[in-house]
């Protein structure tokens, strides 16, 4: 038993999973191309698969923001003098205990909230870590970050953090509109922790996101098989091939589900029949790489000064230390 016990507070309704994937999906199948919404991806399976990728020799983010992590939390936490982590997106919090043992050696480490859709996963990281910090109070919320952000927790002394690249997993928009309202939570000069994979050989990019060992499809394919559960749908997961590509344009990585063949899927859950021709696509997820200028122009624009930006030696991933401005711009 953790000395210190963890609050649980859920913020997802009990029939989230059906009643808003219903709304989605519905939204994803009336557009061409069809695009899913990535968050659907992160059921138990899911959240498993993901942490297997992050050991993956070849996906290189999580190493590289970890040995950052090594190396600057003592400054991160004597920089923000926070005393309340906030980490969205938190997953298994694994490189997360790196960054409090910064603020636990300052001795200034009081509250941590992690925020996840994937309860089971929130519920086990939070545990652990009341275990490792005593007198931690840990107060997990399950919830979506889209949504949720009004939720989180008060404290003197803030730091929000947002690690592993999920930032780059929004579409423009969504991202300038996730930015703004986050930053709209903070009070002037309040902190906010970020990590970003950058732009370099996109053939680096790639080949973390095409295993050879075939679990980065699984975890893309693993989509149709949340829908078959949720949706009542009859996707059979062996008619699609899993195609990454590289999008010079934009800079992101693009997973996509490729139809081998023309066929009909039935989606009870929204008396749905979907014809999909050979060859089309489902837009599954996309992982946008920054370039640290332009990502600091973007922050700005949301009123979030940049107050340090480290990457790893080899200047694949970066850290960026923004601050919640007193004025908007
Ligand atoms: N931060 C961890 C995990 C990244 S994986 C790391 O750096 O390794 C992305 C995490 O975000 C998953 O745990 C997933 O469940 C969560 N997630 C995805 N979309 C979300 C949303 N809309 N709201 C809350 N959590 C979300
Ligand atoms: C969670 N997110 C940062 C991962 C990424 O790299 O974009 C998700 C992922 N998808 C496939 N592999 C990893």
């Amino acid at each position: 038993m953790p000395d210190s016990p963890i609050t649980v507070d859920v913020r997802l309704p009990s029939d989230w999973a059906a009643g808003e994937m219903r709304d989605d999906i519905r939204r994803s199948f009336a557009n061409r191309p069809i695009v899913l919404p990535p968050k659907w991806l992160y059921d138990d399976y899911g959240s498993d698969l993901f942490d297997q990728i992050t050991r993956l020799p070849q996906y290189y983010p999580t190493e590289a923001e970890r040995s950052i992590l090594v190396s600057r939390a003592d400054e991160i936490a004597a920089v923000t003098g926070a005393d309340t982590i906030i980490e969205l997106g938190s997953g298994t919090s694994d490189k997360t205990r790196t960054l409090l043992d910064g603020f636990h050696r300052g001795g200034q480490l009081r509250r941590f909230t992690p925020l996840d859709v994937s309860e089971a996963t929130l519920v086990e990281a939070a545990t652990t870590l009341a275990e490792r910090y005593d007198g931690l109070e840990v107060h997990a919320l399950v919830g979506d970050f889209t949504r949720h952000l009004a939720h989180l927790p008060d404290g003197d002394r803030r730091m929000v953090a947002f690690l592993g690249g999920t930032v780059g997993n929004f579409y423009v928009e969504e991202r300038h509109a996730f930015l703004g309202a986050l930053s709209d939570q903070l009070r002037p000069g309040e902190w906010l922790l970020l990590g970003v994979d950058l732009v370099k050989d996109f053939q680096r990019i790639l080949a973390a996101y095409h295993d050879v060992a075939g679990l980065t499809a699984r975890f893309i394919k693993n989509s149709l098989t949340v829908l078959n559960r949720n949706l009542d749908a009859d996707f059979d997961l062996g008619a699609f091939d899993y195609v990454p590509l590289w999008d010079d344009l934009e800079e992101r990585v693009d997973m996509r589900l490729r139809s081998l063949m023309p066929q009909r899927v039935r989606i009870d859950g929204l008396d749905l029949d979907v014809a999909l021709g050979e060859g089309e696509e489902l837009r599954v997820e996309i992982s946008a790489k920054f370039r640290p200028e332009k990502f600091t122009a973007e922050l700005s624009d949301v009123g979030l000064d940049v107050f340090r930006l480290w990457t790893d030696e080899n200047e694949d991933f970066g850290l960026v230390l923004a601050r919640r401005v007193t004025e908007q711009a």
